[in-house]
């Protein structure tokens, strides 16, 4: 109080009156002030202005000043290559460190494959796209496809060679959890999960599927249940991804779009969970079987990939940003082959 630029009179009669720090002042009326003090409206009037001035001391700065400071404090958000070129250019990278990204889509449209794939790059250097660190990998729908994990294992360590591979020990790293219901999902991403983000050992969650949990345990009679343990197990799943900057990857269904009017570009699916759900989510991947096939030629030349319609073939598939803060609403196509999933060009 003494170090303020007030009159002698006006700083003795706020001393007498007993109001010793800056908010004891702030938190008087004028018309208090004056009666606890016995200042007239006017001395009132430059007592608050001076100690206003003193109290904000924060100065006047942008979003985007804040936004740089924050990045300088190393609030860089990494990716996580999925493991494939063109799908990483795709994504100008791979998927946020920070933040939900969505994959919705379709029965056998390659969901599981993508986050298998992801369960892999995740444990490579950080060269290489990787995050250094295991996953856990939380199904509740079907059984977790060990024998295809198992296959992508053998295929990825062909591709990194054998040195590589004894040091990744890909599948070591790789924690699966089966839950079915919603009391069990909060208790993992509670209590379980962020041990094994406390001690380094995981750098990626994925959750295969988060629509399954909410789709069968509720009545229709508790729906605004079911929205406040979406909300619930949104928030924890962001505050997880931000406070340890890991990507947290979730599965989506699709439902049909009832709405659909004869207008062709309404899109004939749309994911499950509504805007509840939507609202958690950073990034929204869909993906979709296409009616192409690609060509057997083709698929030997791995350098010049593009679809063509043969239907014998490998399916091809589509992959468009829904929404995203730093991606265009794009569309990019490729494949599920034995190694895994390949982007074409
Ligand atoms: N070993 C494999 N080789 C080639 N394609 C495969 C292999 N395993 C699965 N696929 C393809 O992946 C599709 C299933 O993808 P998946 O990710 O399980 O679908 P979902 O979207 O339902 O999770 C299958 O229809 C098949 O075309
Ligand atoms: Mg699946």
């Amino acid at each position: 109080m003494d170090n303020l630029d007030l009159p002698q009179k006006i700083l003795i009669s706020v001393k007498k009156a007993g109001l010793k720090t800056l908010p004891s002042v702030l938190c008087l009326s004028k018309p208090d002030l004056e009666r606890a003090t016995g200042l007239s409206p006017r001395e009132v009037n430059i007592l608050v202005q001076v100690i206003s001035e003193a109290a904000y001391q924060t100065p006047v700065t942008t979003v985007l000043n804040i936004k740089r400071e924050k990045c300088n404090a190393s609030m860089i958000v990494q990716k996580l290559s999925l493991g494939c070129p063109h799908l990483d250019a795709f994504l100008q990278g791979g998927i946020l460190s920070q933040g939900i990204t969505e994959i919705a889509g379709e029965s056998a449209s390659g969901k599981t494959q993508l986050c298998i794939q992801l369960c892999l790059t995740v444990q490579c250097p950080k060269s290489m796209g990787g995050l250094e660190g295991g996953a856990v990998y939380i199904c509740t729908e079907d059984a977790f496809p060990s024998k295809r994990l198992n296959q992508m294992i053998q295929m990825f360590n062909h591709k990194v060679g054998s040195e590589m591979a004894s040091k990744l020990k890909l599948g070591d790293h790789i924690y699966v959890e089966h839950i079915s219901e919603s009391d069990q999902l909060w208790h993992c991403i509670t209590k379980r999960i962020p041990i094994l983000l406390s001690r380094g050992l995981i750098k990626l969650v994925v959750i295969d599927s988060i629509a399954a949990i909410f789709r069968c345990e509720y009545d229709s009679n508790e729906v605004a249940q079911r929205a406040k343990h979406i909300q619930s197990v949104g928030a924890k799943l962001n505050w997880l991804s931000l406070q340890h900057d890991v990507p947290v990857v979730c599965v989506n269904q699709v439902t049909a779009n009832m709405k659909r009017s004869s207008n062709v570009f309404e899109p004939s699916v749309l994911p499950a969970l509504g805007l509840t759900w939507a609202n958690f989510v950073k990034v929204r991947l869909m993906i979709s079987r296409t009616n192409y096939r690609l060509n057997v030629d083709m698929q030997s030349d791995s350098e010049n990939r593009r679809p063509e319609l043969n239907p014998t073939e490998s399916v091809v598939r589509c992959m468009e940003v829904i929404f995203s803060p730093h991606l265009p609403n794009n569309k990019c196509y490729f494949v599920v082959e034995k190694t895994g999933v390949v982007g074409l060009t």
